[in-house]
């Protein structure tokens, strides 16, 4: 009888848990969207206004504080940033428990592994971090984060007196560059 309730009780708990993670999957899928679909929309009109140097001068300025007002959008639960273990902008710098997780990604990348679309690590009792990698899947990702021969000169100009220790350069196609990370506390 014990063993029945106790195994009814584990049951109940992985099933609480599997509704849970799936409501933080949701949260994070719909701050992700967000994000995203922001800064393509304006990447993409700033390109067709001025060309890429229109865009770098766009992404220079604007790229954090759309994050900030996306941010802002959302109560205070949920929190979005773009990371990466090459970053341009040093604030995009990963944190010691987002390392670990971009690193293991870059591993299984290298390993020929492919990658869940969203992670989930929890990294304390209520607090939970959703990670959705990022890849170079767009030829024009290369203008601004490829190589000396394929980047747009004139725009990584700009980008340069923007962020003098820039490390996002020399990417190739559909290398991993980083990763959407949403912070979620879930009470
Ligand atoms: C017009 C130039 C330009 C293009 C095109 C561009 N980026 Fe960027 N990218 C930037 C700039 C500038 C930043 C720094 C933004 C900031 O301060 O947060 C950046 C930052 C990022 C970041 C945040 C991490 C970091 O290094 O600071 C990611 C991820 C990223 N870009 C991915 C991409 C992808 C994927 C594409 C193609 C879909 C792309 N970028 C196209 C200029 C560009």
């Amino acid at each position: 009888m014990k063993k029945i309730l106790l195994s009814t009780a584990l049951l109940s708990l992985t099933l609480l848990n599997a509704a849970t993670t799936q409501e933080i999957k949701d949260e994070a899928k719909t701050a992700i969207v967000k994000l995203k679909t922001t800064l393509q929309t304006e990447l993409k009109a700033n390109m067709k206004k001025g060309g890429v140097q229109q865009a770098a001068v766009f992404c220079s300025n604007r790229a954090s504080d759309i994050t900030h007002a996306v941010n802002i959008s959302f109560a205070n639960h949920a929190k979005i940033r773009r990371i990466s273990l090459k970053p341009r902008n040093s604030a995009n710098s990963p944190k010691s428990d987002e390392r670990i997780v971009l690193e293991q990604m870059q591993k299984d990348i290298d390993n020929g592994k492919k990658l869940k679309p969203l992670i989930v690590k929890q990294i304390y009792k209520d607090t939970y971090k959703v990670y959705k990698p990022i890849f170079i899947n767009k030829g024009v990702c290369l203008k601004c984060h490829g190589n000396t021969q394929i980047r747009d000169a004139k725009a990584y100009k700009i980008i340069k007196q923007n962020y003098p220790n820039d490390r996002a350069i020399n990417y190739k196609m559909n290398d991993f560059r980083g990763a959407f990370v949403v912070t979620i506390v879930k009470k």
